[in-house]
């Protein structure tokens, strides 16, 4: 008996090797009928000291005579015979794509044992670890169906430190974590096709997250989805907002003066200051507004003018097409006008004035105003820092624009408070930074090729955590996600995709792509997701954890945990 995982700890035998490499998926002749195992699953093969994980990857029919696969010959034989057939000539392969190695060690009734696990406990030997795989099992070593042990072991214990359960294996439901300080290390994706269950499975996440209170959490929420209580569109059920259960350490922002959210008053509103508008915010808005190529040029020439600060203000209080008429009665533009001005600088009057008509939607913003009442973008910063959480509702500017400009102003901001901090640590003159993850819904608006360049966003991700801050994007088309920001992404979730593009862009980058794509395309319309990338130990399918009162009831309900694990060091400091 080896010591890692107890009997009833490991899963059922389903076969054992009869083929394969490393190069090639391992076959694995099945011994069991074959609707008992599925694409997908998570499987463990035997081999003395060692255990090799991974995934199946496909099913064959195989025949050792054709002759039999060809003909229903069963029919004529008896029961017995018939039977026979179907377990020797007629059989079941499964491949498997082999993922990590598991030392357990010798025997546990062996004498060898003591010795490998004193070697360990004094630190000569590593802690046995999942490791990815470089060699291959036996022939006809047994191959068995993980066990909650086997996940355990690889995906983290259910009551560790920082784990946290996201779904279930799909055949037997037992509970698979993602690690939280892993998640929050690098960003992180949530991907699906419509109605797969993107915005569920990211409320659980945050609840997760800002329960376990390693991070702050900022939601940049376009569709007011994840701060009050919501109702699903398909089942008309309510669905509980983040603020409802964690309302002390979660602050509703509205965009705008007096904007309510879902019929709610927010904690405060947020107004922008039109001095926080920059050049910069405006050329993110190239395609949104169709602005000229002289855009920049334009641009330039008015901060000059008014200074980075003021241009905006300065601009605006121009009056388009102003004339006035000159001693001689001839019509001249006004010296408030925006030909006057581009006359004096010397920019193309026509550009301006093209300029400042498009920029007529921004200038028109209810809510950038001379001077907000507060300053709320501090206040934001300030709270985030403090560890609460903040999920900015967009409410009733729904538009590109409105989401392109504020999102994309107010990170900037933030990022610059965070690298501020993280240098301020650097130079040990402070505490460390509070990670911090932002959280992006249709992230490709904000991370496509075309703005990868100009937006923090993307710094945010290429930097991976060295300011603390990271990203958690929700996408259904990740594919117009810019590629080199996907690459960058640690842990990927991911529902059902059917287009070949966006199943390629939420696999660049990781091993076995041919085997993934298959199972991403066959995952179940809802609720089914394929945990990804850097950030989990090995891919798995997974069902994923359903957001209901029982959810709520399992996270906030367990005080237990600590006692328990207390009572765990207890017992280790005993000896046991
Ligand atoms: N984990 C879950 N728990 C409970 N219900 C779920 C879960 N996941 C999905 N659902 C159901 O599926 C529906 C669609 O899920 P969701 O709104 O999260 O989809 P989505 O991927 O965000 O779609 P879209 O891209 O259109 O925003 C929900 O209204 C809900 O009824
Ligand atoms: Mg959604």
């Amino acid at each position: 008996m080896h010591n890692s995982i107890p009997a009833e700890e490991s899963g059922a035998r389903i076969g054992y090797i009869v083929g394969g490499g490393l190069r090639e998926n391992l076959r694995v002749r099945l011994t069991v009928p074959a609707q008992q195992v599925q694409e997908g699953s998570f499987v463990v093969v035997e081999s003395g000291e060692w255990l090799f994980h991974g995934l199946v990857t496909d099913l064959q029919l195989g025949a050792t005579d054709p002759r039999f696969a060809d003909e229903q010959s069963e029919a004529r034989f008896p029961a017995e015979l018939a039977n026979l057939l179907h377990g020797q000539t007629l059989y079941t392969n499964l491949e498997m794509l082999p993922a990590l190695v598991l030392e357990r060690g010798p025997d546990i009734d062996s004498p060898e044992y003591p010795r490998w696990r004193d070697a360990i406990d004094a630190g000569l030997r590593e802690q046995p670890r999942p490791v990815p795989v470089k060699t291959v099992p036996p022939h006809h070593a047994p191959v068995r169906m993980a066990g909650p042990g086997d996940i355990a072991e690889i995906f983290g214990k259910v009551d560790s430190k920082g784990n946290f359960v996201i779904g279930t294996t799909r055949e037997q439901g037992h509970p698979v974590c993602i690690n939280l300080d892993k998640f929050i290390q690098r960003s992180s994706g949530v991907f699906g096709a419509t109605g797969t269950g993107k915005s569920f499975l990211t409320r659980i996440i945050l609840a997760g997250l800002i329960h376990y209170n390693h991070a702050s959490v900022l939601v940049l929420d376009m569709h007011n989805e994840y701060g009050f209580d919501d109702t699903a569109s398909d089942t008309g059920m309510r669905v509980i907002g983040l603020k409802s259960k964690f309302a002390s350490r979660v602050r509703v922002v509205g965009l705008g003066k007096g904007a309510l959210v879902r019929g709610q008053a927010p904690d405060f509103n947020l107004e922008v200051a039109e001095t926080d508008i920059q050049p910069e915010d405006i050329e993110l808005l190239t395609r949104e507004l169709n602005l000229k190529e002289t855009t920049p040029t334009t641009l330039d020439a008015l901060t000059s003018s008014y200074g980075r600060d003021k241009w905006f203000a300065g601009f605006k209080r121009l009056r388009n097409g102003a004339v006035i008429e000159d001693d001689s009665g001839k019509k001249i533009p006004a010296p408030d006008s925006v030909a006057a001005w581009a006359n004096s600088v010397g920019v193309n009057v026509m550009a301006a004035e093209g300029l400042y008509s498009k920029l007529g939607r921004v200038f028109n913003l209810s809510y950038v105003v001379e001077k907000p009442a507060i300053d709320t973008v501090s206040e934001i910063i300030k709270s985030l820092e403090a560890g609460q959480h903040v999920i900015l509702s967009f409410g009733d500017n729904v538009s590109d624009l409105d989401y392109l400009l504020v999102s994309n102003l107010l990170t900037r901001r933030i990022r610059q408070a965070w690298e501020t901090r993280t240098n301020e640590f650097r130079s040990s003159k402070k505490s460390e930074p509070r990670p911090l993850v932002i959280v992006v819904e249709e992230a490709h608006k904000l991370l496509n090729r075309e703005m990868a360049s100009q937006t923090t966003f993307s710094t945010i991700a290429r930097e991976l955590r060295k300011y603390y801050v990271t990203l958690l994007v929700i996408d259904q088309r990740p594919s117009q996600i810019y590629d080199e920001v996907m690459s960058q992404l640690g842990t990927r979730v991911s529902g059902w995709l059917g287009d070949e593009d966006d199943i390629r862009a939420v696999l660049s980058g990781l091993a076995g792509r041919e085997a993934l794509r298959g199972m991403l395309a066959h995952l179940q319309p809802k609720e089914e997701v394929l945990l990804l990338g850097w950030g989990v130990p090995m891919p798995l399918p997974v069902r994923s954890r359903r957001y209901d009162d029982t959810f709520w009831k399992d996270l906030l309900g367990q005080t237990s945990s600590l006692p328990k694990r207390q009572s765990d060091d207890i017992i280790k400091e005993l000896g046991f």
